[in-house]
């Protein structure tokens, strides 16, 4: 009954072969991942920015260069998921777009305390001084580690622009002027409140643009409303 006869293109080829199994599969997945990975570098919606996201000013660049000798990272995400609870707890999810000024990125992937992504402005700065000095005293059953020194610790900005002219080889868009400017925008500020600075920025931007574009479709929408309106309206004062 059997068919005897195979070619060598055959399946049987490859179920019999552990070597053309091998490279068969590899070629499969190489081919699957270059299809995932390939468009992503020109596609516009991760390699352009969305409204709001702007280059981290001098004082939050270094903030966040804090955050990543810190190691904040292992302990907290930024990305929002694209899962109802995620968004109801944290805020909209996550774009790639949020990320083109970032290199590294800090996406990270373990969450032992919640996701930053949207953490700016939701507390005061001083609960962010507070919290980093001692997270015990704002929340008491917090296992984050405190971290004490970065508020003693005056910024030696010595080098900011030499950061800021590496981003620019990256793609980031600092002008001359801003980068000239950078070491003074610094100067006599603690790591605490570059840090603070850094965290108050996360997410804010494209909340804002985002809410000024619905207000303005709101706005336009009334309008609309208002002028079709409008021919009933005399109408009814004049009965
Ligand atoms: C060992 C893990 C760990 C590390 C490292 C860590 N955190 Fe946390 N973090 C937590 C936990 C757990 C919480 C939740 C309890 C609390 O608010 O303290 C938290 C909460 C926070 C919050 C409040 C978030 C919110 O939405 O309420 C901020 C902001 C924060 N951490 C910033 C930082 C920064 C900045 C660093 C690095 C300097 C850092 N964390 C390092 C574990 C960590």
């Amino acid at each position: 009954m059997a068919n005897k006869q195979h070619g060598f293109f055959s399946h049987e080829t490859l179920e019999k072969n552990i070597g053309w199994m091998i490279i068969a599969s590899i070629l499969v997945v190489s081919f699957a991942g270059l299809v995932q990975i390939v468009p992503l570098f020109f596609q516009h919606s991760t390699t352009q920015t969305v409204a709001g996201v702007e280059p981290y000013s001098p004082l939050r660049l270094m903030g966040r260069d804090i955050y990543i000798r810190e190691g904040c990272v292992g302990c907290h995400s930024q990305q929002v998921r694209v899962l109802a609870a995620e968004v109801q707890r944290y805020g909209s999810y996550s774009v790639a777009a949020e990320s083109v000024f970032d290199h590294p990125f800090l996406w990270g992937s373990k969450r032992t305390g919640p996701d930053l992504a949207r953490v700016g402005e939701r507390y005061s700065d001083d609960w962010h001084r507070i919290h980093l000095r001692d997270p015990r005293k704002v929340v008491p059953e917090s296992n984050m580690p405190a971290y004490p020194w970065l508020e003693k610790t005056v910024i030696t900005g010595e080098n900011v622009d030499q950061r800021m002219r590496a981003l620019r080889t990256l793609g980031v868009p600092y002008t001359d002027e801003e980068i000239a400017a950078a070491p003074k925008a610094i100067e006599g500020k603690t790591e605490e409140d570059a840090l603070v600075a850094y965290l108050q920025g996360l997410g804010v931007g494209m909340r804002k643009a985002k809410q000024a574009e619905q207000a303005k479709q709101a706005e336009a929408a009334k309008k609309a409303a208002q002028s079709a309106e409008q021919p009933a309206a005399p109408a009814a004062t004049g009965g």
